[in-house]
C-alpha cells in the first residue's frame, strides 16, 4: 500500500476511535463498536478525504463526510449479512451470528443514522448539496440491494441486469464518496461529475474482483466465507458468464448444482464447472476492462498528473488486493 493511502486509512482510523457512541442499551451499542473495529480497508472514506484534498489541497475537512460514508457502509455490510446468511466479516463473526438477527437489525439502523449525523456538521450551503448525492446513493444501494436479492431465485438474469445491480449494490457508494469530498473540497460540478464516474467504474470492478475473490481467495486472508456466492446462487458476473458459455451439457450440470444440498459438493462442482469455462480468467478481463475505464475517466480530470496520483494508486491497491 502506498504511504500516502496509509497516512488516510490512519487518519480514518483515529476518526473511529474518536467517535463516541453512549454505553446502554449495551445490546445496541456494543455490536457497533465492535464492528467498527474488527478492521475493514476503509476504501470509500479514503475516496472522501482524496476528493477534498485534490480540489482544496485540505482533505482533513472532509473528516466528518468520510465517517458518514464509513459508518454507511458498515450499516449495509451488518444488514447485508443478515440477507446472505453469513457467517465470517473480516475475520470475525459477523454481528447476526454474535448476536442475533434483531440486534443487527437496530445496530444496522443506528449506524445508518449516525451516519446522518456527521453530515450536520457542515455549513448549509455544502450540507444541501451533500445530502442530494448521499440520499440518492442510499437508496440506489437499496435498489441494488432488493435485485441481488431477487437475482437469487431467477434463471434469466442478463449480464447488463448483473452490471445495473452491482453499480446500484456497490458502485455508487464509491462514487458518491469521491464527490462528497469534491464538493468539500469546493471542485466545479463538472469536475464533481468526472470523479464521480470515476468511482462508478472503479466500483464495477471492485465487485467484479469481490465476485471473484469470493470464489477463489485465500481463506486466511479473505476474511469471509469463500464459497458464499455460490452457495446462494447468487448471481455472479463468473455465474452467468459461465452459463452464457456453457454447452448443453455444461448448462444441465449447472441445473443440478443449483439445487445440490451438500456445500462442499455444491462448490467444488461449480468450480470445476468454472475451470472448464476459464472463468477466473474471462473475470479478470471483465474486472480489468471497468479499471480501464475509470483509469480514461481520472486522466479526463484537468488537473496535474501528480495531484491526482494517490487516486492511480488507490485504484492500483484495489486491483491487488487479496479481502
Ligand atoms: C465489501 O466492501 C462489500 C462490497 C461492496 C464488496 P469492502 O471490501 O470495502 O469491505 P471492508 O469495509 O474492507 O470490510
Ligand atoms: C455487497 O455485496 C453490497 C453491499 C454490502 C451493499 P456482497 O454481498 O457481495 O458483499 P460481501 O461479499 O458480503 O462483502
Ligand atoms: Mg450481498
Ligand atoms: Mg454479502
Ligand atoms: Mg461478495
Amino acid at each position: 500500500m502506498a504511504n500516502n493511502l496509509i497516512e488516510y486509512q490512519k487518519f480514518i482510523d483515529n476518526a473511529i476511535e474518536e467517535f463516541e457512541l453512549p454505553k446502554a442499551p449495551a445490546q445496541l451499542y456494543e455490536p457497533i463498536n465492535y464492528f467498527l473495529t474488527i478492521g475493514g480497508k476503509r476504501m470509500r472514506p479514503i475516496l472522501t478525504l482524496m476528493g477534498s484534498e485534490l480540489f482544496s489541497g485540505d482533505y482533513k475537512r472532509a473528516k466528518h463526510a468520510s465517517m458518514a460514508v464509513e459508518l454507511f457502509h458498515n450499516f449495509t455490510l451488518i444488514h447485508d449479512d443478515i440477507m446472505d446468511a453469513a457467517p465470517l466479516r473480516r475475520g470475525k463473526e459477523t454481528v447476526h451470528t454474535k448476536w442475533s438477527e434483531n440486534i443487527a437489525i437496530l445496530s444496522g439502523d443506528t449506524l445508518l443514522i449516525e451516519a446522518y449525523k456527521q453530515l450536520t456538521s457542515y455549513p448549509p450551503e455544502i450540507l444541501a448539496k451533500l445530502i442530494i448525492v448521499f440520499n440518492q446513493t442510499a437508496i440506489e444501494v437499496c435498489e441494488g440491494q432488493q435485485m441481488d436479492m431477487d437475482y437469487e431465485t431467477s434463471s434469466n438474469v442478463t449480464i447488463e441486469q448483473y452490471i445495473q445491480m452491482i453499480a446500484f449494490k456497490t458502485a455508487v457508494l464509491l462514487g458518491c464518496s469521491l464527490k462528497m469530498g469534491a464538493i468539500i473540497g469546493g471542485a466545479s460540478e463538472t469536475d464533481a461529475a468526472d470523479l464521480y464516474q470515476f468511482g462508478l467504474n472503479l466500483g464495477l470492478a471492485f465487485q467484479i474482483q469481490d465476485d471473484i475473490l469470493d470464489v477463489y481467495a485465500d481463506i486466511n486472508k479473505f476474511g469471509k466465507q469463500v464459497g458464499g456466492d455460490i452457495l446462494a446462487n447468487k448471481k455472479t458476473y463468473l455465474l452467468l458468464r459461465a452459463l452464457q458459455d456453457a454447452d448443453a451439457t455444461q448448462k444441465e450440470k449447472f441445473q443440478s448444482l443449483f439445487s445440490e444440498n451438500n456445500p462442499e459438493l455444491k462448490i467444488s462442482g461449480v468450480k470445476l464447472l468454472y475451470a472448464d469455462l476459464s472463468i477466473e480468467q474471462k473475470a479478470t478481463e471483465k474486472m480489468n476492462f471497468y479499471h480501464d475505464l475509470a483509469i480514461q475517466n481520472l486522466n479526463h480530470i484537468t488537473l496535474p498528473k501528480e495531484k491526482k496520483q494517490p487516486l492511480y494508486d488507490l485504484a492500483d491497491f484495489l486491483l491487488s488486493r487479496e479481502h
